[in-house]
């Protein structure tokens, strides 16, 4: 555990899925693509408890498993506005839909809706819906670290904003390519946002995202870029 969580815990499923638990007891769960999740760790314990469960859009490797989580937790499902429609309809799970710039509290968290850029939209048999924007998160502990979880996006200028507003000491962002950015991209991020510690995520889930935390290390120097494995804890 590293003193800068002060006693929160994040751990990476793989792909973009992290759980967040606070010294509290508030338990977050981001992203959580479990079934069809090439790096979904292996014989994982999922917790006995999660309290809300936070989408950054509605792509199949992030809604993933949200609904039948939701309804197994009997979860919150935090999401922007129209993605948490979608959820609701869906599982008939509590939900809360909010919107980009907008803060709610999730217990002892304070979640912050960031922009990303990137598409959206959900795929079910019925084809594809609309489900709001992409979006990102802040995620502001009491007495705990700040943590953000970039969802996927590109490298944007307004990430300048996220840092004047909310300080991240943790940054977790997308490196692998293709779907978004990747290291030279991410390294940018990285100046804009100025974070103590980088936790890379969306990559080598599939063969084209190709960006490696190596990568990124070597062009952030003077910045933490932790290489885990799925299942493990920063
Ligand atoms: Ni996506
Ligand atoms: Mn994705």
């Amino acid at each position: 555990m590293r003193e800068l969580l002060k006693g929160t815990t994040v751990g990476w499923l793989g792909h973009s899925a992290v759980l967040v638990q606070t010294k509290a007891g508030t338990t977050l769960l981001i992203d959580p693509f479990i079934t069809g999740n090439p790096k979904f760790p292996a014989g994982y314990v999922m917790p006995a408890k999660v309290d809300y469960i936070l989408l950054t859009h509605g792509h199949g490797d992030h809604l993933g498993d949200a609904v039948q989580l939701a309804t197994k937790y009997d979860a919150t499902v935090v999401a922007v506005y129209e993605l948490a429609a979608y959820v609701a309809g869906k599982a008939g799970a509590k939900i809360i839909g909010m919107n980009l710039g907008g803060s709610v509290k999730l217990g002892d968290v304070t979640a912050t809706m960031t922009d990303a850029k990137h598409s959206a939209g959900a795929q079910d048999d019925k084809g594809t819906h609309y489900t709001g924007v992409a979006a990102g998160f802040v995620l502001t502990i009491n007495g705990g670290p700040v943590l953000y979880h970039a969802g996927d996006t590109a490298v944007f200028t307004d990430m300048k904003l996220i840092e004047e507003l909310y300080h991240p000491d943790v940054a977790m962002l997308p490196i692998g390519g293709h779907y978004t950015m990747g290291p030279r991209e991410a390294a940018l991020a990285v100046k804009f946002l100025k974070p103590k510690l980088v936790l890379p995520i969306h990559y080598g889930t599939f063969p084209p995202l190709v960006g490696r935390p190596e990568e990124l290390q070597a062009l952030v120097p003077g910045v933490e870029v932790v290489k885990m494995e799925p299942g493990e804890n920063l």
